[in-house]
C-alpha cells in the first residue's frame, strides 16, 4: 500500500487560491502527487495527453524503473527469472504475488492444462473467417467471443469465479493463437497434449506442438525452441500499464465481462507502436532488402519531414536499455547460432542495422536503443514463425499480465470507472441553424 510522505502546495497566481497536495510513496519509483481532490478544491484539470506523467493506479505486480533499465515482476529482477524460471511459475508469481513451492506449482499447473481446450463449438467461429485474415483480427474476435460461453456464470466479484476466469484465459488463449494459425494454413487443428506440459518450459513446448505439429507425422519439439519460447513468454509477461494493460483496466473498470476486456487488451496490443512492433520491425527488414540499401533508410528515418521511423527502436519508458532487450539478445545469438541462420540475408540486415543504429548520434542522442521487439521478432524469425503471427505471441505472453491487473483492479476496493477529463478546444456555444439558412 502507498504511504502518505510529505506534501507539495499549488497555487494559481495572481488569486489567493493554494491547495497542498498529498505527496505518495510507494515500496520504488517517484514519489506522485495526489491529485483527487484538485479539481473539487481548484476548480482546474490537469492535462497529460499519453499519461506520460500520471500514475492511473497503485499497483503491486510489475516494476520499472526507464531510467535504470530495471524491471521486476514482483519484486523479482527480470534477469532472474529469465535465467531460472519458466513461464509457468511466472504466471503463478504474476497471479498470486509470490514464487510457488513444489505443491502450488504443481496444482497451478494442472489447473491451467485442465482448462486448455476450448468448447468444440469454437471450431466454428474460426469458418466464418477467411483463411488469409489476420491472425490478430481473428484474436480479437474468438477470445471476445469466450465471454459468450462464461458469462452468465461469471460473477465478477466472485474470488472463485475470477480464479477461473484467470486459468481459462491463460490457458486457452494459445490453443486460440494456435487455431488461428493452423486455420490460415488449412492445417487441422492440433489439440493442446497434457504430457507436454509438465515437462520444464511445459507451457511454450505445447504451444509449439499446437503450432508446428501435424497429426500425421511424429514432432518432437526442439529443445531449442521451447526454451527461446519460453523466454519470450516469460519477457513479455507483464510490463506495467502500457497502453494494452490500461485498456484492459479502462474496460475492467465498467464491470465488464474479463474475456471481452482481454479482447479490448488484445486490440490494443495489436498497433504498430506497441506490439505490432515485432511484426514491423520485419516487415522493415523486408522492405530494406539489402544490406546497400540500409544507408538510405537510415537517411529517410533521420529526415524531419518523413514519418519512417525505425522500428524495434525506441520506448516510451526505457531511455537507457530495456532490460528484456539485453536478455533477448542473447537468446538471440544463441537461437540463430543453434538453428545455423546466422547469415539469412533479412538477419543480416538486422544486425548490420542494429550496429549502424548503435554509432549513429541521431539515435545516442535521442536514447533510441533496439528494444525487445527488434531481438523478438528476429528469433521469431528464425524459428520459422510466419510475421503475422509475431503479435499474437505477444497477446499468448501478456495475457497473465492482464489478467493480473484485471484481478487486482477488481479486488482493489478504491477503484472507480476510468473517466479521463478532456481541455476542449472545439467551437464554444452557437446555435443551430437549419440548412436551407446555412451559406
Ligand atoms: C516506442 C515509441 C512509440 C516511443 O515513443 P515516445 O516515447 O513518444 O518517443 P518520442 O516520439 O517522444 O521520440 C523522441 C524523439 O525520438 C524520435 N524517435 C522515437 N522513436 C524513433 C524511432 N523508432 N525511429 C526514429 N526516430 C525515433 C522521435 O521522432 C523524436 O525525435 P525529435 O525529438 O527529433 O522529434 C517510439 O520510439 C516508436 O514508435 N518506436 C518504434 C516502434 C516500436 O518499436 N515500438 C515498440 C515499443 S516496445
Amino acid at each position: 500500500m502507498s504511504s502518505s510522505n510529505g506534501s507539495i502546495t499549488i497555487s494559481i497566481d495572481g488569486t489567493n487560491k493554494s491547495m497542498s497536495l498529498p505527496l505518495l510513496s510507494g515500496t520504488e519509483g517517484p514519489q506522485v502527487a495526489d491529485i483527487r481532490k484538485l479539481y473539487g478544491q481548484m476548480g482546474i484539470f490537469t492535462f497529460d495527453p499519453g499519461y506520460g506523467e500520471t500514475a492511473s493506479c497503485d499497483s503491486k505486480i510489475t516494476y520499472i524503473d526507464g531510467d535504470a533499465g530495471v524491471l521486476m515482476y514482483r519484486g523479482y529482477p527480470i534477469e532472474q527469472l529469465a535465467e531460472h524460471s519458466d513461464f509457468i511459475e511466472v504466471c503463478y508469481l504474476l497471479m498470486n504475488g509470490d514464487l510457488p513451492n513444489a505443491a502450488e506449482l504443481k496444482e497451478f499447473r494442472d489447473g491451467v492444462t485442465y482448462h486448455t481446450m476450448v468448447h468444440e463449438q469454437i471450431r466454428r467461429f474460426f469458418d466464418g473467417f477467411r483463411r488469409d485474415a489476420h491472425p490478430m483480427a481473428v484474436m480479437c474476435g474468438v477470445v471476445g467471443a469466450l465471454a459468450a460461453f462464461y458469462h452468465d456464470n461469471l460473477d465478477i466479484n466472485d474470488a472463485e469465479a475470477r480464479r477461473i476466469a484467470a486459468f481459462r484465459l491463460i490457458a486457452k488463449v494459445p490453443t486460440i493463437a494456435a487455431m488461428a494459425y493452423k486455420y490460415a494454413l488449412g492445417q487441422p487443428f492440433v489439440y493442446p497434449k497434457n504430457s507436454l506440459s509438465n515437462q520444464p518450459q511445459g507451457y511454450a513446448r505445447n504451444f509449439i506442438h499446437m503450432l508446428m505439429s501435424v497429426p500425421a507425422e511424429e514432432y518432437q519439439v526442439p529443445e531449442v525452441l521451447a526454451k527461446a519460447m519460453d523466454r519470450i513468454l516469460v519477457l513479455h509477461a507483464d510490463h506495467e500499464q502500457n497502453a494494452s494493460t490500461s485498456t484492459v483496466r479502462l474496460a475492467g473498470s465498467t464491470g465488464a465481462n474479463p474475456f471481452a476486456c482481454i479482447a479490448a487488451g488484445i486490440a490494443a496490443l495489436w498497433g504498430p507502436a506497441h506490439g505490432g512492433a515485432n511484426e514491423a520491425v520485419l516487415k522493415m527488414l523486408a522492405d530494406i532488402g539489402d544490406v546497400k540499401n540500409i544507408p538510405a533508410f537510415i537517411s529517410e528515418v533521420k529526415d524531419k519531414g518523413s514519418t519512417t521511423k525505425l522500428m524495434g527502436f525506441g520506448h516510451r519508458v526505457y531511455k537507457n536499455f530495456d532490460p528484456r532487450a539485453k536478455i533477448m539478445k542473447e537468446s538471440c545469438d544463441e537461437v540463430l547460432a543453434e538453428l545455423g541462420v546466422e547469415h539469412e540475408p533479412l538477419l543480416e540486415i538486422a544486425r548490420e542495422l542494429e550496429r549502424i543504429a548503435l554509432s549513429d548520434d541521431y539515435f545516442i542522442s535521442r536514447k533510441l536503443y533496439p528494444n525487445v521487439d527488434f531481438y523478438s521478432g528476429i528469433i521469431l524469425k528464425a524459428m520459422k514463425i510466419p510475421t503475422s503471427m509475431f503479435t499474437v505471441i505477444f497477446a499468448v505472453a501478456r495475457t497473465v499480465g492482464w489478467v493480473s491487473q484485471w484481478k487486482e483492479l477488481i479486488e482493489d476496493p478504491t477503484q472507480r470507472i476510468g473517466r479521463p477529463r478532456q481541455l476542449y478546444t472545439g467551437p464554444g456555444r452557437r446555435d443551430y441553424v437549419p440548412v436551407t439558412q446555412r451559406g
